[in-house]
């Protein structure tokens, strides 16, 4: 294999999440002051629930931290329930001691898109980068919301979702026509400048992905390959989707 990607095949979804908050409270404990990028989606649940636990215990503080996010749909103001920041709020935000205002997620209702974005990169900057990014991954090989077709160049702009996605997300609305059309997403080149990439992939579904994520020639085709040229990418997978890579190479 080429790519640099380190691989680490847990054999439950539990043990992808038990590592994966090891490795953001270790980071967190070593830099109370560390600035996280975090992702939405059923992926990371189980492990902001590992990071919540840790938490409670007092073995980790956030007081300090700062977070941004991937993503938020086009359209949803940040009250609306399916809105990524409802998700983050009562999936993590609300149970650890981080201050709000200290948390980022671009604003799916803002006048200008243009200028949130570059607001947003430009927040990424003044905090001086982040450290550790925490990705999921598409059944098409999105990162993020940055699609097939995604250059290596893209950064944080509004992007057009694939059906793929659209029929993927149908599952947290009532019904596929409530999900938006459209999201404001990091670029690849925006993921690609954390110091640290962390992407978890869960499940059956996610195996194909995953394999061409780390065997197909780095392209817009599957846009986590971009990931390959990344100094310090690790991805985290259960055994179903561990088993794929193996037999794959
Ligand atoms: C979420 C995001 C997406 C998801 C991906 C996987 O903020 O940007 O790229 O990480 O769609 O979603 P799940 O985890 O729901 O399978």
């Amino acid at each position: 294999m080429s790519h640099k990607i380190n691989i680490e095949i847990c054999e439950t979804q539990d043990d992808v999440a038990l590592l994966a908050a090891g490795k953001i409270t270790t980071l967190v404990r070593n830099n109370p002051q560390s600035i996280l990028g975090l992702s939405t989606g059923a992926t990371p649940i189980p492990t902001y629930e590992e990071i919540i636990r840790a938490h409670r215990k007092n073995a980790v503080s956030f007081a300090e931290a700062c977070t941004f996010n991937l993503d938020e749909y086009w359209g949803l103001g940040s009250d609306h329930p399916q809105s990524y920041r409802q998700f983050m709020n009562s999936r993590l935000f609300d149970h650890i001691d981080i201050p709000l205002w200290n948390t980022h997620l671009l604003n799916g209702k803002a006048a200008s898109p243009q200028l949130e974005c570059q607001s947003f990169e430009a927040s990424i900057l003044a905090r001086g980068g982040i450290d550790l990014w925490l990705l999921g991954i598409g059944v098409n090989g999105h990162i993020a919301f940055n699609e097939p077709g995604s250059p290596v160049s893209s950064r944080t702009r509004l992007v057009e979702l694939s059906k793929d996605s659209i029929k993927a997300n149908s599952r947290f609305f009532d019904s596929v026509d409530q999900v938006p059309q459209y999201a404001i997403s990091v670029g690849v080149a925006t993921i690609l400048e954390a110091r640290t990439i962390l992407l978890l992939a869960t499940g059956n579904n996610k195996a194909n992905a995953v394999a061409r994520a780390l065997s197909d020639p780095p392209g817009s085709d599957c846009p986590a390959s971009f990931l390959q040229s990344h100094p310090d990418c690790t991805f985290i997978v259960d055994r179903s989707v561990g088993s794929r890579i193996e037999t794959h190479h």
